[in-house]
């Protein structure tokens, strides 16, 4: 089958992924997917032809040396950038052939963690949870879902604190409150753990892992930690921007 032909057949209800009823996380199918970074006249493959297939609520570990692809194939997955060639296909919606709305509105569909948190340093810890919502739905989510995701992570004695008073491994779990505040079906991880102890690391995994439970959510975490990798269902590996097992 052509990249076109791929292209023209989303295979499942198209445009919007939030709106697909009960059914749980977002599955994910990646066919030829390639990216390249032009750099002046150079050109750098950061991903070669990548063929992936994610099912809806598995939680997978993308694993692989740095510089391998890992960050990003989350960032395609998360329609935060395009493929140069190749299909990708999350929760039924060719990512690759959306325009700049269309993608900004399944972004909001899409939780997203970084190694480095990625907080504002000037809003306490609810009023981060906030920051991805529309300013319309943010008044009425201040009180009762900001909290209750802050209670959900533990930090019911530290919502109006703000990032600099607070640990690494207790931003990171406003991190994840705040991917989780468009309750997305799909969860991507980069690095999660990376500026974290071990301890408060396996402590962040185990919170991923108890979200995708409770919520059916599909779980991609790219990361360089075997603890890590072994505590999800399944490891895919990178290497020089194709799958190596
Ligand atoms: N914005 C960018 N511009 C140019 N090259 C990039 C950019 N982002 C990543 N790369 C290159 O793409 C390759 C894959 O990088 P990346 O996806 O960050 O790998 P990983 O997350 O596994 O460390 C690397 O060679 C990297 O240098
Ligand atoms: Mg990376």
């Amino acid at each position: 089958m052509s990249e076109q032909q791929m292209a023209e057949d989303p295979g499942g209800p198209s445009d919007d992924p939030g709106d697909a009823g009960d059914s749980p996380g977002m599955a994910i199918v990646a066919r030829g997917l390639t990216k390249r970074y032009e750099r002046g006249p150079a050109s750098v493959t950061a991903l070669d032809g990548i063929e992936l297939d994610i099912g809806s609520g598995e939680a997978v570990a993308l694993v692989g040396p740095s510089g391998s692809g890992k960050s990003t194939l989350l960032h395609l997955i998360a329609a935060m950038d395009r493929p140069s060639a190749g299909s990708l296909i999350v929760g039924g919606t060719e990512v690759s052939s959306l325009g700049a709305a269309a993608a900004a509105r399944f972004r909001r569909r899409v939780g997203f963690v970084f190694q480095a948190f990625h907080l504002l340093d000037s809003l306490s810890a609810i009023d981060n949870v906030l920051v991805p919502l529309l300013p319309a739905r943010q008044a009425r989510a201040r009180g009762g879902l900001a909290m209750s995701l802050i209670e959900r992570v533990g930090l019911a004695e530290r919502a109006r604190h703000l990032p600099a008073e607070l640990s690494g491994g207790e931003q990171q779990r406003v991190a994840i409150a705040r991917a989780l505040v468009n309750e997305p079906r799909l969860l991507l991880a980069d690095e999660p753990t990376g500026n974290l102890d071990s301890a408060t690391g396996a402590a962040i995994v185990e919170l991923l892992l108890e979200v995708r439970r409770d919520s059916g959510a599909t779980l991609v975490v790219a990361t360089h930690d075997e603890r890590v990798a072994a505590s999800l269902d399944r490891r895919v590996r990178l290497s020089d921007g194709r799958i190596a097992g």
